[in-house]
């Protein structure tokens, strides 16, 4: 991914020469030649019989309301069936026209569609494309002949997305954000975590410019540039600030009411996007994950189950989760080196039958609205801030206990996952059979689910009963899986990584260790956050976690506001342990 000015500027020259056309002023952010459209079309899988491709179309002339694609095929490929647009075939004629949902094409934006084909001989890809009527350029890829179609992507163009690499986090350094690395090392025996990476959290619009004179987000990439030096980077952003957030607490509601989608599109993720779309930054890979706890919300937290809230219902009802997150997903997509990570909750939300396969739909819905498609999407977060085992090693799933199945304990309650790890990986898997990316990559947030220390079990529970056995062995000892704030007994889970396992394309620490989930009594603030009970220890619980008590930390601060008892806890339980 090492890009320099230089060589997009080469290549914007060589794309003008060969068109014959003059190139078009600069714009600030990425170069686009004066030509009215680009294709990339791929061909992603072959066999002896069929294929699949994905087009990707960029719009350089006026904004569309709604666009269509036509190509010619020299052989006997037919297109069988397609995604994200209305294909249609006539001889070898092939049209690819807009659906409802990715209809606005902006300038300087792209959409993406795909389709399965059949063929027989060799399988060429067309010379030539037309977005309404208009020939394109195909971006073939090579910089030194833009008109060769049987030539690889172009390692230069910021804007095709095959540009990225199957997986940022390998071979690169993770960013290490000075301002929590400084409060780490400010506690004793901090320092043996103080240069572990951890997300930097855009919580608020404020956070773009810094807030209270803290680093906002350009001083965080350029401190990240420092930190690259000759190397590859990866730097970790949070995305979270949508209308009504935290439709299901309150812990960490947001500045954003209900409504205000407006605002969350022009005055955070607009200029968020405009600051990633610096050339400046294009070395850098800058992991963004979109929108911590929202839309799962709107499976399992909205009527008629008894775990609805008002505030889920409203957000369901106006539809601004998936707007945000598409919009969000889309403008940010158009930046070639960033890749977007949608949260998918943790197995102890979504690992029920009744929200898996219902939250990976909606995943979709929100990805292919506001202009997004599949093709933003890099992969999936799980986890995040969460506190559910990565492994739980002393049962599995399929254990039976005097004939009674695992699933049938207290504690699994017919879950049909035990642990981060298998949820993950089959949450790609689901992912992927719907239409999501086969090279899909997942992210643990791994920074609070160690459960080492005194408590931690050494083998199997009894086989008295499942739940003798299930509670005797778990990892979790939390006193119900729903709880969620400030968990007494956590501990550090496992160092960042990159390629932990199969699927999984690192595990994260991005909720940084030490930051308070929400505040144990009321506390006033500026921030939009209110008081959730989850987070008072004497709270005896609501039916989102089956009205259990809290397992809350006592004395929390705010939300984000740094929690020193609970880090010296997370460093005390962590898990590998500290040395
Ligand atoms: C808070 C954010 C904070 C983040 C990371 C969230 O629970 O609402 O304000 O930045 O945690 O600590």
């Amino acid at each position: 991914m090492s890009r320099s000015r230089t060589a997009l500027l080469a290549a914007l020259a060589l794309v003008a020469g060969a068109s014959g056309t003059a190139v078009a002023a600069l714009p600030g952010d990425v170069g686009t030649a004066a030509v009215p459209c680009t294709v990339n079309y791929q061909v992603q899988n072959q066999w002896s019989t069929g294929f699949t491709a994905a087009v990707t179309v960029t719009n350089h002339s006026a904004a569309k309301s709604n666009w269509t694609v036509k190509w010619s095929y020299a052989g006997t490929q037919k297109v069988t069936s397609g995604w994200n647009a209305k294909l249609s075939q006539s001889g070898t004629a092939v049209t690819a026209a807009n659906e409802s949902y990715n209809a606005a094409l902006a300038t300087g934006s792209s959409v993406s569609f795909g389709f399965q084909g059949s063929y027989s001989g060799t399988n060429a890809i067309p010379a030539t494309f037309t977005l309404d009527g208009v020939t394109c350029n195909v971006d073939d890829g090579d910089p030194t002949d833009p008109t060769d179609p049987t030539d690889p992507t172009d390692p230069t163009d910021p804007t095709d997305p095959s540009t990225r690499v199957n997986n940022p986090y390998e071979g690169a350094k993770v960013y290490v954000n000075p301002e929590w690395s400084q409060k780490a090392a400010a506690e004793p025996g901090g320092s043996r975590i103080a240069n572990q990476p951890t997300g930097v959290w855009l919580d608020r619009t404020a956070a773009i410019a810094g807030v209270n004179g803290g680093m906002g987000l350009r001083d965080h990439l350029d401190e990240a540039l420092e930190q690259k030096g000759s190397g590859e980077l990866a730097i970790q952003l949070v995305i979270y600030n949508l209308p009504g957030r935290d439709c299901a607490a309150l812990a960490s509601n947001g500045e954003l009411g209900p409504t205000e989608i407006d605002k969350y599109k022009t005055q955070y993720i607009d200029p968020i996007a405009a600051i990633l779309a610096d050339p400046k930054y294009a070395g850098l890979r800058i992991v963004t994950t979109v929108e911590i706890d929202s839309l799962p919300n709107l499976v399992t937290n909205t009527t008629p189950r008894a775990t609805a809230t008002p505030n889920c219902d409203v957000m369901k009802a106006n539809g601004n989760y998936q707007k945000g997150v598409g919009y969000a997903l889309n403008k940010l997509g158009d930046v070639g080196n960033v890749y977007n990570y949608i949260d998918a909750g943790h197995h102890g939300w979504l690992g029920w039958d009744d929200n898996f396969g219902a939250s990976a739909d909606l995943f979709k819905v929100a990805a292919t609205t506001e202009g997004a498609t599949v093709n933003d999407v890099h992969g999936f977060i799980v986890n995040t801030a969460n506190y559910s085992a990565l492994k739980e090693q002393n049962f599995t799933i399929n254990d039976t206990v005097n004939g009674t199945s695992v699933r049938q304990s207290k504690w699994v309650d017919w879950n049909r996952y035990t642990d981060e790890q298998s949820y993950a990986q089959a949450m790609r898997d689901k992912l992927v059979s719907i239409g999501f990316d086969t090279n899909l990559g997942m992210l643990i947030d791994t920074s609070r689910n160690g459960w080492g220390g005194t408590q931690r079990p050494t083998g199997p529970g009894a086989t008295t009963s499942v739940d003798t056995y299930v509670d005797g062995g778990r990892y979790d000892r939390r006193i119900h899986l729903g709880n969620w704030c400030n968990q007494s007994g956590a501990g550090l889970g496992e160092r960042p990584r990159a390629n932990p396992a199969t699927g999984i394309d690192a595990y994260v620490w991005m909720k940084p260790p030490g930051e308070s989930d929400g505040a144990s009594e009321e506390i006033a603030n500026d921030e939009g956050k209110g008081f959730d009970r989850m987070c008072d220890p004497t709270y005896t619980g609501n039916p989102r976690n089956n009205n259990n008590l809290s397992g809350a930390l006592p004395n929390a601060p705010l939300s984000g506001h740094w929690f020193s008892a609970q880090f010296q806890q997370l460093m005390q339980n962590a898990y590998p342990p500290l040395s």
